[in-house]
């Protein structure tokens, strides 16, 4: 079976936000994304609110029929928010105000307190809960140890390491071929550990194959990639491209 797509829908807002008026519908782009055959749709609300705002939230809780996943950072904000309107799983990310988009994975080694509090909490209300965390052994296990149901590794260095050219030959692909082995170690282990695997940030239509032939990862969350293909394609066909480079990923 195929790895699960869940598609990111925050560049929708981002556009919505870039003249603080109603359209693009970021309802509308759920409702496409679900009729194209994403299996969820994911959010982030970010403390600066630069792109997904509360009532996007409440609003998507009651639109989305497939699966709802709300990225945030370990704030009390964010803790509110998620109890509030319940989405079926929360997935918690590191965050900071200059960033561009999220950097890395959340230290979950770092923030041990924090963390295990808020999962706690989350997980009385029945929300499903997710870390963010980098590929690496001792983040999965300290994740497992708070609480934590799944966790998504960052693809952010994959990603990085395939942009262009740069994989193609020599040593770019041998640094690619390194980074794959080692999300494919961090995913068996956290997959022995009992956990969810899911992967995403940076993913697109050219790098997911590789990761998709990983059968212990079994969710993707895939944002940009899928929003800039939209703007040509439409959101619905290029949704279903998605879908069927990850299908032929796993096949491959
Ligand atoms: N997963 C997490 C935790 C993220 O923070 C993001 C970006 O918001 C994504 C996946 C999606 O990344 P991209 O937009 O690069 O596909």
């Amino acid at each position: 079976m195929s790895a699960k797509l869940n598609v990111n829908i925050d560049h929708v807002a981002t556009i919505r936000e870039a003249r603080k008026t109603i359209e693009p519908s970021i309802i509308t782009a759920a409702v496409i994304c679900e009729q194209a055959g994403a299996d969820g749709i994911t959010v982030h609300i970010r403390g600066d609110r630069r792109h997904i705002q509360d009532r996007d939230i409440t609003l998507l809780r009651e639109c989305v029929t497939t699966y709802l996943n709300v990225e945030m950072a370990t704030t009390e904000e964010m803790l509110e928010i998620a109890i509030a309107t319940k989405p079926d799983a929360v997935s918690l990310v590191p965050e900071s105000p200059e960033e561009i988009t999220t950097e890395g994975g959340l230290d979950v080694v770092g923030h041990e307190t924090i963390i295990r509090a808020m999962v706690k909490k989350l997980r009385d209300a029945g929300i499903f809960v997710s870390a963010f965390v980098d590929p690496v052994i001792t983040q999965i296990e300290m994740a497992k140890s708070l609480g934590m149901q799944q966790v998504e590794l960052c693809t952010g260095e994959y990603a990085d390491l395939t942009l262009g050219a740069k994989s193609a030959h020599g040593d770019g692909a041998m640094r690619a071929a390194a980074e794959i082995k080692r999300i494919h170690d961090a995913a068996v282990h956290a997959h022995g550990l009992g956990m969810i695997v899911a992967a995403g940030h940076g993913l697109t239509y050219r790098n997911v194959g590789a990761l998709a032939a990983i059968s212990e990862i079994t969710e993707f969350n895939i944002g940009h990639n899928i929003i800039s293909r939209a703007v040509f394609t439409g959101l619905y066909k290029a949704v279903e491209e998605m879908i069927e480079k990850i299908r032929q990923g796993t096949k491959g």
